[in-house]
């Protein structure tokens, strides 16, 4: 009785997430390979898919993967965790929807004394540390604001002509990602302090979040732009799919033309940014290297699930934060085939 209850349990929980449209796909399949759970915070972040394509691409043939659409949703990435749990996952490898999360998932591999492998969105350290089986794989987030603002305050110096009104100052429009994401907020205090300490004076025109999303980047765009017309002398973005946004929006306004430009970086060294550097329509960026982020993450998953040191074997070393940290890059048109290499 009491099994016929769980499977109904189990079908019950299968079909509502097959109803609110929740996707997950099982690749490898062979024989005596460990069982992975991955979930990817939301399959519709550009940034992310490349992540999640590195994951299963240096995965295949060591594990089975069963990889998970959150869809932006918290309460559906927990129930996808309950199922993978379920279903035999030796390891999972969790993209946080909420970064406050990690507690929740935490004591879910706790009570099935599982191993998890957070990445992308950092948990607190504390929350990491209270589980030995917990590690993560990500960035140090104030390493991108740090190169993203060294970026602008070397290209400001030497193009006068950026300073529109000529007041000595830098007026700047700026799109976060998500608020509470650490690479959000990492991204936005350290690039300002940045091109503060590189001795230009800065005035924020504009801060808001466009939740790292190119229709949000190009909405507050537009919206700024008609508000503050010429007055906009730099664009920073949190990440390239905003800037992207940003430059559509310029573009339809005329700028790119002639001598009417607005400089605009972004992050992540995503494939449309490149070519927008190409063309002149973005400076630059930072690469955010999603291969070797994804490829750490099958790495320490798979060794985890074996029941290995997560690093064992591999060219990963962990931090005192039991954190894996891939370094950004920061990229211009000088050094473009470093971040066409990365995501290639
Ligand atoms: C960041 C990346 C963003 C977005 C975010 C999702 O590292 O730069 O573009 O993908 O992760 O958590
Ligand atoms: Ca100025």
């Amino acid at each position: 009785m009491k099994k016929m209850l769980a499977l109904l349990m189990a079908a019950t929980m299968v079909f509502s997430l097959a109803a609110c449209g929740s996707k997950t796909t099982t690749s490898g399949g062979e024989e005596g390979l460990p069982k992975i759970g991955v979930t990817i915070y939301k399959y519709d972040d550009n940034f992310m898919s490349f992540v999640r394509r590195a994951i299963d691409t240096s995965a295949e043939g060591r594990a089975e993967l069963s990889m998970n659409d959150s869809q932006n949703n918290q309460a559906t990435q927990n129930e996808q965790v309950d199922i993978m749990i379920s279903k035999g996952a030796k390891s999972l490898a969790i993209n946080l929807v909420d970064p406050q999360a990690a507690p929740t998932i935490i004591a879910k591999a706790k009570a099935a004394n599982l191993p998890v492998i957070f990445f992308n969105k950092e948990p607190e350290a504390s929350v990491l540390k209270s589980y030995d089986k917990a590690w993560y794989v990500g960035t140090a987030s104030a390493e991108a604001g740090i190169i993203q603002g060294q970026l602008v305050a070397e290209a400001w110096k030497v193009n006068p002509e950026w300073d529109k009104n000529g007041d000595g100052k830098m007026q700047f429009v700026l799109l976060k990602g998500e608020p509470g994401h650490p690479d959000a907020e990492a991204r936005t205090k350290f690039a300002i302090e940045e091109i503060t300490k590189a001795g230009i004076e800065v005035v924020e025109l504009e801060l808001q979040t466009g939740m790292w999303d190119s229709v949000k980047g190009k909405e507050l765009m537009d919206a700024w732009l008609a508000k503050h017309g010429d007055s906009i002398e730099f664009v920073i973005a949190n990440n390239d799919g905003m800037a992207l946004g940003a430059v559509q929006s310029l573009k339809a306004n005329g700028y790119f033309t002639g001598d009417k430009y607005v400089p605009v970086v972004g992050v992540d060294a995503i494939p449309d940014a490149l070519e927008q550097i190409k063309e002149g329509l973005m400076l630059g960026t930072v690469l955010n290297d999603a291969k070797n982020q994804g490829k750490a993450t099958s790495d320490l998953a798979i060794n985890a699930a074996l029941g290995k040191d997560p690093v064992e074997g591999t060219e990963w070393k962990l931090d005192e934060n039991k954190a894996v940290r891939v370094p950004y890059v920061g990229i211009t048109l000088d050094n473009i085939s470093i971040a066409e290499e990365a995501y290639k």
